[in-house]
C-alpha cells in the first residue's frame, strides 16, 4: 500500500465530514466519454457550437440532432461502475455524507448515494424552454426534432448549457458543504470549469484535506491536492472501501 494511499485511509477514518466532488472521469468506466483529453466529446464537437445556450436558442434542431440525441443514446446504456458503488459504500459505512457531481447521468443515485447535488442538472428530465414544464427524458416523443412541450415550446435537457447560471440552491449548498467538510474526495474531474472547480479551493481554504483520484495529474494536483492517488476511479475506490472496512473492523 503506497504511503499516500495509507495516509488517505487514515485521513478518511479520522474525518467527521467528508464530501466528494465528481466529474466525467468517474463515469468513463460506464462507457460515457469524458469531455476533454483523449476521446473527449469536445475533441470532436465544438462546445460553443453545440453546448452553449445561444447555440441552442439559435438552432435547437441541430443541437438536438448532433449532441442531445447522442447523449441520450450513451446515457441510456450506462450503468453505475465500481467507482460509483465505492462512493455509495462509503456513504453506507458512514464515512461519506454528500456527493457534489458535475455529471448529469444520475449514476450516483442509481449506485445508492442518497445525498447528491446535481451541480449541472440532470439529463433524466427535459424542460420546456417556454413554460418550464418538465417531463422524464424516457417519455419524450423523439419523432419530432426538436421535441415539443404541450404548450408548443421546445424541450431541452434539464442540464446547464455553457452560458447559463448554476441553480442557486445547488451552488449555495455546495459552497456551504465544501467550507464545512474536513475531507474532500475529488474524483475524475479536470477541474477546469467554474464554479465547480472552485469547491476544492473552498474546502482547502477552510482547512480540509483534499484527496484526488485521477489517472492524470490535473491543475489541482500541482496546487492543492494533499493526497493525489493517481489511477482509475473504478480501481482505487473499491480498494479504498476495502481498506476502510479493514480499518473499521480492526
Ligand atoms: N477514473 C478517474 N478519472 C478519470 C478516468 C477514470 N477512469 N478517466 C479519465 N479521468 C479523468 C481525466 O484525466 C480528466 O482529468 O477525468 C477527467 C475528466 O475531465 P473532463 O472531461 O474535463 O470532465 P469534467 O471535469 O467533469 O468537466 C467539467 O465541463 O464540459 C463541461 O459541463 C461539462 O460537467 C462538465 C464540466
Amino acid at each position: 500500500m503506497s504511503d499516500l494511499f495509507a495516509d488517505a485511509v487514515e485521513t478518511l477514518a479520522k474525518a467527521k465530514k467528508t464530501v466528494a466532488l465528481t466529474g466525467a472521469g468517474i463515469s468513463v468506466e460506464s462507457g460515457i466519454p469524458p469531455f476533454r483529453g483523449k476521446g473527449g466529446l469536445w475533441e470532436k464537437l465544438d462546445p460553443m457550437k453545440y453546448a452553449h445556450i445561444d447555440a441552442f436558442l439559435e438552432d435547437p434542431e441541430t443541437v438536438w440532432n448532433v449532441l442531445i440525441k447522442e447523449m441520450k443514446m450513451v446515457l441510456d446504456k450506462a450503468r453505475p461502475n465500481t467507482a460509483h458503488v465505492g462512493l455509495a459504500d462509503l456513504e453506507r459505512m458512514g464515512i461519506l455524507q454528500t456527493v457534489i457531481t458535475q455529471n448529469v447521468d444520475g449514476l450516483h443515485q442509481r449506485a445508492g448515494n442518497s445525498d447528491v447535488i446535481e451541480f449541472h442538472g440532470s439529463f433524466a428530465w427535459q424542460r420546456c424552454q417556454t413554460c418550464d414544464w418538465t417531463i422524464e427524458t424516457s417519455r419524450v416523443d423523439l419523432s419530432e426534432i426538436p421535441p415539443r412541450c404541450r404548450c408548443g415550446g421546445i424541450l431541452r435537457p434539464d442540464c446547464i448549457f455553457f452560458g447559463e447560471m448554476i441553480p442557486h440552491d445547488a451552488l449555495l449548498r455546495s459552497q456551504q458543504i465544501s467550507a464545512a467538510c474536513d475531507v474532500m474526495l475529488v474524483v475524475g474531474t479536470s477541474a477546469t470549469v467554474q464554479p465547480a472547480a472552485s469547491m476544492p479551493f473552498i474546502a482547502r481554504d477552510n482547512g480540509a484535506v483534499v484527496i484526488e483520484i485521477n489517472p492524470e495529474p490535473t491543475s489541482l494536483t500541482r496546487r492543492i491536492s494533499n493526497l493525489p492517488l493517481l489511477g482509475a476511479a473504478g480501481t482505487i475506490l473499491p480498494r479504498l472501501v476495502k481498506a476502510m472496512r479493514r480499518h473499521q473492523n480492526a
